[in-house]
C-alpha cells in the first residue's frame, strides 16, 4: 500500500543496517547502534525540506555564500522505544530541542496510555520530528500528534524505521498533513498488534528487557 505522504528509504546502507535490527540474534548493545545509524539517515530525509538562508562567509580561498538552518526543529521520542533515536537524531541536528511524550500500549486493548508529557508551555520550532521506531496500529504516533497540534506544532514529521499497513493509514487519515519516515513497511500486524516480520519489540530489544 501506498500513502501520499510516505517516504521509504530504500538507500542499501539503510536496509542492510534494517536486516541487522530484525535478526533476532541481534544483541542489545549493537541493536541500539544500529538503531541510532538508521535514526542518522532517516532524519537526513526527513529535514530534505527545511529552509535556510544565505549567509556571506569567507573561505581561507576567497568570499562566498553559504547557507545556514532558517528553521528550529524539535525531536519528541515517544518513550521508551524512540529513545534510542534522539542520539542520531541529534548527531544531524545538535541545536534541536528534544521534548519527551511518555506513551505505553495497553496490551489488552492496544490503545496507547499516556504517562508522561514534558513539552513546554507553548512551541518554541517551526518543525517537529516524532520520534518512534515501531508505527504498528498507529495509535502511539497519532495521539503523539493529537497532543502536538494541541499544544500548537503546525509542521510535524513522523521518522520510524518500520511500519505496518495498519498504522501508516492510520496516521495518514487522521493526520494527512503528516509526512511518515520509514526504513521499510512491513506485511502485516499479527493477532497481538505486532508488526510482521517486524523485529519484535523496539523497547525490549534496545534495553534487554524481554
Ligand atoms: C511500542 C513502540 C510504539 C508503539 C507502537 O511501544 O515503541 O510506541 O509500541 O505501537 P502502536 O502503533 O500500535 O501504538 P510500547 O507501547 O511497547 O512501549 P515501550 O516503547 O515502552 O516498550
Ligand atoms: N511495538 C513494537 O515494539 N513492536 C511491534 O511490532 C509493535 C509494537
Amino acid at each position: 500500500m501506498t500513502a501520499p505522504k510516505l517516504h521509504i528509504c530504500t538507500h542499501p546502507l539503510a536496509q542492510h543496517k534494517l536486516t541487522i535490527l530484525r535478526d533476532k540474534e541481534t544483541e542489545p548493545k549493537k541493536f541500539r547502534e544500529v538503531v541510532r545509524e538508521l535514526a542518522m539517515m532517516l532524519t537526513v530525509e526527513a529535514t530534505a525540506d527545511l529552509l535556510t538562508v544565505d549567509i556571506p562567509l569567507s573561505t581561507p580561498m576567497g568570499d562566498t555564500v553559504g547557507k545556514k538552518l532558517a528553521e528550529r526543529v524539535g525531536l519528541i521520542p515517544i518513550l521508551r522505544a524512540g529513545l534510542g533515536m534522539v542520539e542520531g537524531a541529534l548527531e544531524m541536528l545538535p541545536s534541536a530541542q528534544v521534548w519527551h511524550i511518555g506513551l505505553y500500549r495497553d496490551e489488552r486493548t492496544l490503545r496507547p496510555v499516556e504517562y508522561y508529557n514534558k513539552l513546554p508551555v507553548s512551541p518554541t520550532v517551526q518543525v517537529c520530528l516524532v520520534l518512534d521506531p515501531m508505527l504498528a496500529t498507529g495509535g502511539s504516533a497519532t495521539a503523539t500528534v493529537d497532543i502536538l497540534k494541541r499544544w500548537g506544532a503546525t509542521r510535524i514529521k513522523f521518522v520510524g524505521l518500520i511500519g505496518a499497513p495498519e498504522g501508516v493509514h492510520r496516521l495518514s487519515e487522521a493526520h494527512p498533513d503528516v509526512d511518515i519516515h520509514l526504513a521499510a513497511l512491513d506485511e502485516r500486524l499479527n493477532a497481538i498488534g505486532y508488526i510482521v516480520p517486524g523485529l519484535g519489540d523496539a523497547g525490549d530489544r534496545q534495553f534487554g528487557t524481554s
